[in-house]
C-alpha cells in the first residue's frame, strides 16, 4: 500500500470549474477502492460546499504565515481531504483563479505559492500529522512548486507532476520570485526560470521524478512547438519519464440509469427512453418540441481552446439545417455576446445558456442527439466521454484525448462495431460544417444510428484501468 498525498487546486463537488476537478474528485476514490492510503490537499477557498466543515487538526508556519489545516471528507466516499485554511487569502467570494467579477485574483501567485508551501511542509511530515507520503502528486501549474521545493529537502516522498494543460502556466514577472522569497538556487535556467520569468510550471516539468498528462496523443503533441507552448524543448528533453495516462470518469455521477437531474433514467436496454429527456430539453429551453428533429449540443468553457469560434462561423449555415443548437458554458465576454446575438435572431434554433449549471450539464447531455467538441486542443476533454455515455455521439477535432476515445463512424468501424462518433481533422469551418452534415445523413437512418448509440454507451471508461497505471507509476518511483 502507497502513502499518496494527492495535492490539487480544485475538487468536484467542493469547487469545481474544469475538468481538472472531476479528475481530483475520482481519481483518489479509484486509487483508494485499489487499497492505497490517498489523502487530497487543497486550498480551503470560501465557495467550498458539499462536505461537512472541515475539523482543526494543526497549524504549519511558512514565509511568517500562520496557517491552520483542516480536515474534511470527499462526500459518499472514505477518503480524506485536507484543506489549506489562510482566510487572509483564500477567504473571499470567487472562483480558485478569479472574483466573482471574473477578474483574476491579483495575488494569485502568492496564493499557490503558500499552497505549495504547506504541502512540502505536508508531504516532510512537519506538520505533526504523524503521516509521510511515499508520493505527491501534483497537478498543474498551481501545483508546480511543490517537486521544486522538495529538490532542495533529504528524504523527500517521490514526484508526479500531472499536465491537464500546458496553455496555463502560471507565469510571473521576475521580481514576484523575490517578493515570494523562493530560494535563489532554484532560480535557474534548468529550474524554475524562463525566459526571465518565475514560472510555475516548469517546477513541476524540471524536478518531478515523473510527468504524466492525460492521454497518450497529449503526450506526444506537446513535444511539439505547436502544443508545448515554449516548453517542448524540456518536454522532450523529458520523454522517458514522460508518459499520457487517459482520464476516466465518474460513472456513479455520470450515469443515464440513475442520474437524478434528468426527466428520464435509461439505459442501453431502454433508450428509448431518452427521447423523454429530448422532449424535456426542448421544453425547458423554449425550443420547438419535436421528437424527430436532431440536437446539438455543447458544454464548456468558452475559450478559443474549445474552438467555439468555428461553432459561431457555423452557426449561419447550420440554422438553415433541421436543427437545434443548446449551449451551456461561460468564459470570453466578446465569444458570451455573439452567442446571444444568435440566439436572439434564431430562437426557434438556438437556445444559449451562459453561466455554471451543472443539472443542465447532465440535461444537456441527455436531451441532446449529438454533442458538438471542436477542439483546437484538448489535453483529455471528459464531455466526450460523457457524451457517449448518455447516447450523444460526439463530433470531436482528432487532437489529445479526443483522438483517443472518439473512433470515427466509417465504413469498416460500423462493420466491426468501433464507431462511437465523428472526427474531423483540420480545425477549420469548412471541417466541421462537412462532419455536422455527415452527422445527419447518419442520424436519418435510425438503425445505424442506434447502432452507433450502444457501441458509444458499452465502452468502458471507468478509472479501473487508469488508476491502475498511476499505481503502476507510483510502484516504480
Ligand atoms: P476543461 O477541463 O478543459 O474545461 P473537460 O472536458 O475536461 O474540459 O471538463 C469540463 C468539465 O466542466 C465537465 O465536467 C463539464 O461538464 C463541466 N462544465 C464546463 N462548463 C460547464 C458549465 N458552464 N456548467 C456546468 N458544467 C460545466
Ligand atoms: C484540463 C483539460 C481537459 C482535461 C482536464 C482534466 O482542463 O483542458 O482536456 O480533460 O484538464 O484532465
Amino acid at each position: 500500500m502507497k502513502k499518496i498525498l494527492f495535492a490539487s487546486s480544485e475538487t468536484h463537488p467542493l469547487i469545481k470549474t474544469g475538468g481538472l476537478a472531476d479528475v481530483a474528485g475520482s481519481l483518489p476514490i479509484a486509487l483508494a477502492e485499489l487499497g492505497q492510503d490517498i489523502r487530497i490537499i487543497m486550498p480551503n477557498y470560501q465557495a467550498i460546499k458539499n462536505c461537512e466543515a472541515g475539523h482543526y487538526l494543526c497549524t504549519v508556519r511558512v514565509n511568517n504565515c500562520d496557517v491552520h489545516l483542516l480536515e474534511t471528507r470527499l462526500p459518499n466516499s472514505d477518503v480524506i481531504v485536507w484543506l489549506v485554511d489562510y482566510p487572509p487569502f483564500f477567504n473571499f467570494p470567487g472562483n480558485p483563479y478569479h472574483d466573482e467579477s471574473g477578474t483574476p485574483w491579483a495575488n494569485i501567485g502568492d496564493r499557490f505559492a503558500l499552497f505549495c508551501r504547506i504541502v512540502v511542509e505536508v508531504a516532510m511530515d512537519r506538520g505533526y500529522l504523524n503521516w509521510k507520503p511515499d508520493v505527491v502528486h501534483c497537478n498543474d501549474w498551481q501545483t508546480g512548486l511543490i517537486p521544486a521545493l522538495l529538490s532542495l529537502e533529504d528524504n523527500k516522498p517521490a514526484t508526479i507532476f500531472t499536465i491537464h494543460n500546458m496553455a496555463y502556466q502560471g507565469l510571473f514577472p521576475s521580481n514576484t520570485y523575490t517578493l515570494l522569497n523562493l530560494p535563489g538556487k532554484l532560480w535557474q535556467q534548468d529550474g524554475l526560470e524562463y525566459h526571465g520569468m518565475l514560472s510555475f510550471i516548469k517546477g513541476g516539468l524540471s524536478f518531478a521524478d515523473r510527468i504524466t498528462t492525460v492521454s497518450p496523443t497529449y503526450a506526444q503533441e506537446i513535444q511539439k512547438p505547436e502544443f508545448g507552448y515554449g516548453l517542448e524543448g524540456l518536454l522532450a528533453y523529458r520523454q522517458d519519464d514522460l508518459s499520457g495516462i487517459i482520464n476516466g470518469i465518474d460513472t456513479s455521477i455520470w450515469n443515464p440509469a440513475t442520474d437524478s437531474y434528468i426527466s428520464k433514467t435509461y439505459s442501453v436496454k431502454t433508450l428509448k427512453h431518452k427521447q423523454e429527456n429530448k422532449l424535456a430539453l426542448q421544453s425547458s429551453q423554449g425550443l420547438p418540441v419535436d421528437a424527430d428533429i436532431p440536437i446539438f449540443g455543447l458544454i464548456g468553457r468558452l475559450v478559443e481552446q474549445k474552438g467555439i469560434d468555428l461553432v459561431l462561423s457555423c452557426l449561419t449555415e447550420m440554422v438553415s439545417m433541421p436543427i437545434q443548437f443548446v449551449l451551456l458554458g461561460s468564459g470570453d465576454k466578446s465569444i458570451e455576446l455573439k452567442l446571444y446575438d444568435f440566439a436572439r435572431l434564431y430562437p426557434e434554433k438556438i437556445a444559449i445558456n451562459i453561466g455554471y449549471n451543472e443539472p443542465l450539464a447532465h440535461q444537456i447531455e441527455a436531451g441532446a442527439d449529438i454533442f458538438l467538441m471542436p477542439s483546437r486542443f484538448e489535453p483529455c476533454g471528459l464531455n466526450q466521454m460523457y457524451s457517449q455515455r448518455y447516447g450523444t455521439l460526439p463530433i470531436v477535432r482528432k487532437t489529445g484525448g479526443l483522438a483517443d476515445t472518439v473512433v470515427d463512424a466509417l465504413p469498416e468501424s460500423m462493420r466491426d462495431s468501433t464507431a462511437c462518433g465523428f472526427v474531423f481533422n483540420d480545425p477549420v469551418p469548412s471541417a466541421l460544417i462537412e462532419t455536422i452534415k455527415r452527422s445527419l445523413i447518419l442520424y436519418a437512418d435510425k438503425s445505424a444510428w442506434q447502432k452507433i448509440q450502444r457501441n458509444a454507451m458499452l465502452k468502458d471508461f471507468s478509472w479501473q484501468n487508469s488508476a491502475n497505471q498511476y499505481l503502476a507509476l507510483y510502484n516504480e518511483i
